[in-house]
C-alpha cells in the first residue's frame, strides 16, 4: 500500500469513503507537504466531495466553512485560529466579495483586508486549502486558477453499486445491491439510495422494495 507510512501519524484514513483511492493519495500527499496547497474537488452532486472535507475537518488545526452560510466570519476565524487546514464546502456559493478577498491569501498565504471598519492583516505559511464546488463557472477565473482542480464525474454503475453497499451498512449486501439497482435504473443518486434504505426493513424482499419505489415514484415530482 503506497501511503502506509502515513498511517499512525494522525492522517485521515477516509474509511467512510468508498473508492477514490487515487484522490485519497493526492490529499494525503498535499497534507504531508510542507508547502501550501490548494485543492478543489468539483463535480456531480452526491459524489463524496463534502465527505472528503468532513474527514479532513477531524484533523488538528482544521477549520470548516460552509460557504452557503454567511462568510463574514471567515476572516475572524483565520485571524484567531491561524488554521493550517482550511476547508471551503460549496465554494461556488461564496459571495464575490469573499471570493476576491481570498485571492491573495490563496497565492501567498497573506491577507490584508479592510472590512466593516476592521483591518485584517495576517499571514499563514504552508496552509492547505481544500474546497468543493458543483459549478466551476460560478467561481471567478482568478479564484479557479488558484486551485489544483480534480473533477469527480458521475459514478459508473459498478462504482454506484459499491457505494450503495457502503452507505447501507445495516442491510444485507443483497438488499443494498437491489436498492442500488433500482435507484440506478431510475437515474437517482446516492442520496436516494440512503433515503430508500431507511424505509427498507431487514427481511424485505424484491417485491416490497419495488413497492416502496413505486409509491415514491407515484407521488414524487
Ligand atoms: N464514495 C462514497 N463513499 C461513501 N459514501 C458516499 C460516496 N459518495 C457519496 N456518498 C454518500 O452520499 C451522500 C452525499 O455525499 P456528499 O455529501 O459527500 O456529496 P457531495 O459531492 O458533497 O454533493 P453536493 O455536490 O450535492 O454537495 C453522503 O451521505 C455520502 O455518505
Ligand atoms: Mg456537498
Amino acid at each position: 500500500m503506497k501511503f502506509l507510512h502515513l498511517f499512525g501519524s494522525n492522517n485521515p484514513t477516509f474509511d467512510e469513503i468508498e473508492g477514490y483511492e487515487d484522490i485519497k493519495d493526492i490529499v494525503l500527499r498535499a497534507l504531508e507537504s510542507e508547502e501550501s496547497f490548494n485543492l478543489l474537488l468539483w463535480g456531480e452532486p452526491a459524489s463524496s466531495k463534502t465527505l472528503f472535507l468532513l474527514e479532513l475537518a477531524k484533523q488538528k488545526g482544521a477549520v470548516f466553512f460552509d460557504c452557503t452560510n454567511t462568510t463574514s466570519r471567515i476572516l475572524d476565524v483565520l485571524e484567531q485560529e491561524r488554521p493550517k487546514i482550511i476547508l471551503f464546502d460549496e465554494l461556488d456559493k461564496m459571495g464575490r466579495v469573499s471570493q476576491n478577498q481570498l485571492l491573495n491569501f490563496l497565492e501567498s498565504g497573506h491577507i490584508k483586508v479592510n472590512q466593516m471598519k476592521r483591518q485584517y492583516d495576517l499571514t499563514i505559511k504552508g496552509a492547505k486549502v481544500f474546497a468543493s464546488a458543483n459549478d466551476l463557472n460560478k467561481l471567478s477565473p482568478p479564484l479557479r486558477s488558484r486551485f489544483r482542480r480534480l473533477h469527480l464525474p458521475k459514478y459508473s454503475k459498478d462504482q454506484f453499486m459499491k457505494v450503495a453497499v457502503k452507505v447501507c451498512p445495516k442491510l444485507s449486501k443483497d438488499t443494498a445491491l437491489r436498492i442500488g439497482e433500482e435507484i440506478w435504473k431510475s437515474q437517482g443518486d446516492i442520496r436516494d439510495v440512503i433515503s430508500l434504505s431507511k424505509l427498507v426493513k431487514k427481511d424485505d424482499g424484491p417485491e416490497e422494495i419495488a413497492e416502496i419505489i413505486n409509491t415514491l415514484a407515484k407521488y414524487g415530482e
